[in-house]
């Protein structure tokens, strides 16, 4: 019998090997380059990852998350709105299949996230009464965070508490609970959760004013005694406006700190921030070639600072499903990630190749 098998080996391999290259044909399966392969020694590359790709509903897509990174971030399904969206029910089972896919498949799970002034409950919107406030707060963080504990890589425990001034958003949480509730969020998330990391996450965090609004919020966390691990700046930024000098001086700043830096959300958005929907029918070349050149740029500087970064995840898989087709004006046609609609390397995937093979 051993014997019989052994002489099958051979075929079963060249089927395999040919059905592979068949069925993601042009996608990012055979011969193309990978993502995580190529910054193996540098940072973990990742993606948010909405529920399609979750429940495994588009099998293209899923060889080729597999076959690009190592890292994801669940893009709605562990937000509060839906895995709490009763006071006492939890709906788990998205995030289950996440974490679970995550381990079949060496993907570090980054949960996303804890404590967010957006998609929240219903029950909680219009909550008046402060000490309810806070027993949703302290529950919500205590069930979710221990629940996966040692089975996410770790936590954006609070998301964009910050404005663009630096001063504290006014949020639910900072109207019924005060300034303090940040670094209470991370004491809850500590208690809860002592085997995962622990991050802040915000947009705009490299632009000088918020950034020391940030570095105020780590400081005092750090002062409290209690575990912050690192930062996450998001890094949805705008062809042509990228602001290389403050990114860079971010990471020198936030290293500092003596946490990781990552950057947790890349997209370019390519369409001006009003204009109705310039490119309903494919991208110039022109701006694909702009595109390339911004994510190779981009890249390069994350190399310089691969000793501080960590991380590198991308705010979707490809350009077809990203939050950019319908915001800031909806229903248009975006262009922001390696992969276009049909999953096919773009122009920019070989330039961030390129940029990693140094
Ligand atoms: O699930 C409902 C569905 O039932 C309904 O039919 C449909 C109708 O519009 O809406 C669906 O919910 C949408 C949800 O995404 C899931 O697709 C919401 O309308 C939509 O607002 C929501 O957008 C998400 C957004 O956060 C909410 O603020 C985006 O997918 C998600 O990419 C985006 O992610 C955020 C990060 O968490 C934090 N940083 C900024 C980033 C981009 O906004």
């Amino acid at each position: 019998m051993k014997v019989q098998i052994r002489a099958y080996v051979p075929l079963i391999t060249t089927i395999l090997l040919f059905s592979d290259c068949s069925t993601i044909k042009n996608t990012a399966g055979g011969g193309v380059p990978s993502l995580k392969e190529t910054y193996k020694n540098d940072f973990l590359i990742g993606a948010a990852l909405g529920a399609r790709y979750i429940q495994r509903s588009d099998l293209r897509a899923d060889s080729l998350i597999k076959r690009q990174f190592n890292a994801a971030t669940p893009e709605n399904v562990m937000k509060a709105g839906i895995i709490h969206p009763g006071w006492n029910t939890y709906r788990f089972e998205l995030a289950d299949q996440l974490v679970e896919y995550g381990r079949q498949n060496n993907i570090r799970i980054n949960a996303h996230t804890l404590i967010w002034h957006n998609q929240l409950p219903g029950f909680l919107r219009n909550m008046e009464d402060a000490d309810s406030v806070r027993a949703f707060f302290e529950s919500h963080i205590s069930t979710v965070a221990s629940r996966y504990d040692g089975k996410v890589y770790s936590w954006d425990v609070v998301n964009e508490a910050l404005n663009e001034d630096g001063t504290l958003r006014n949020s639910i949480f900072l109207q019924k609970l005060g300034p303090a509730y940040v670094t209470e969020a991370f004491r809850l998330a500590g208690k809860a959760a002592p085997h995962t990391e622990l991050y802040y996450n915000d947009y705009g965090i490299e632009n000088p004013r918020k950034r020391a609004g940030a570095v105020a919020l780590v400081k005092k966390i750090q002062a409290a005694g209690i575990r912050i691990d690192g930062i996450g700046i998001q890094g949805h930024w705008q062809l042509g406006k990228v602001p290389y000098k403050n990114i860079e001086e971010s990471i020198r700043v936030f290293s500092g700190l003596g946490i990781r830096v990552m950057i947790t959300e890349l997209d370019l958005s390519v369409l001006p921030e009003h204009a109705a929907d310039p490119y309903p029918h494919g991208l110039p070349d022109s701006v694909q070639n702009n595109l390339a050149r911004e994510y190779e740029t981009l890249f390069r500087l994350f190399l310089q600072y691969r000793k501080q970064i960590s991380r590198v995840t991308f705010w979707g898989v490809e350009d077809g499903h990203s939050w950019l087709n319908d915001w800031p004006v909806k229903g248009r046609t975006n262009y922001p990630l390696l992969f276009d609609r049909n999953d096919v390397p773009k122009k920019a995937f070989y330039s961030v190749i390129d940029a990693g093979k140094k």
